[in-house]
């Protein structure tokens, strides 16, 4: 379980990373903070190109840095939009990216300027997953 204060920092995080991101073909922002297990915060977000399936999402982008940084186990992964009325869910091949790191790992959900969040855990959000224990 995270603290609130654990879920404040996520909040604050994941909405300041949206002013990283370089979205000019859909101007869908898309900010990313991971909690990771010893305690740091790592930002991103989405990356987008001109050949547009080239383009890479805030938690893809986030998950490599921190991976590069030497994070692996992530308490917590937070993603925020400018959406108002809806939150954002990660997306389906990002959902499997965040599996290769934990079944279990809580995703918090934030708007921008709205109080509130969702979360769910990775298996809620993507049942029967085939994950890296199937290669083993
Ligand atoms: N996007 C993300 O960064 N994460 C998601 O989970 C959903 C979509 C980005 C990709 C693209 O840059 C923009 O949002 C519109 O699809």
């Amino acid at each position: 379980m995270l603290s609130e204060e654990e879920i404040d920092t996520l909040r604050n995080k994941s909405i300041e990373s949206l002013s990283m991101s370089y979205s000019p073909y859909s101007k869908f922002r898309v900010g990313c903070a991971i909690l990771t297990e010893s305690g740091a915060i790592v930002q991103g977000a989405n990356v987008e190109n001109a050949s547009y399936g080239a383009g890479v999402c805030a938690e893809r982008a986030t998950i490599c840095t921190a991976v590069n940084q030497g994070h692996t186990r992530f308490k917590a992964i937070a993603i925020a939009s400018d959406l108002k009325d809806e939150f954002i869910t990660p997306c389906g091949i990002c959902r499997q990216f965040i599996r290769e790191f934990g079944k279990d790992t809580p995703i918090y959900m934030f708007k921008n300027g709205v109080e509130g969040t969702f979360h769910m855990t990775l298996s809620q959000l993507l049942p029967h997953s085939f994950g890296p224990e199937q290669l083993n």
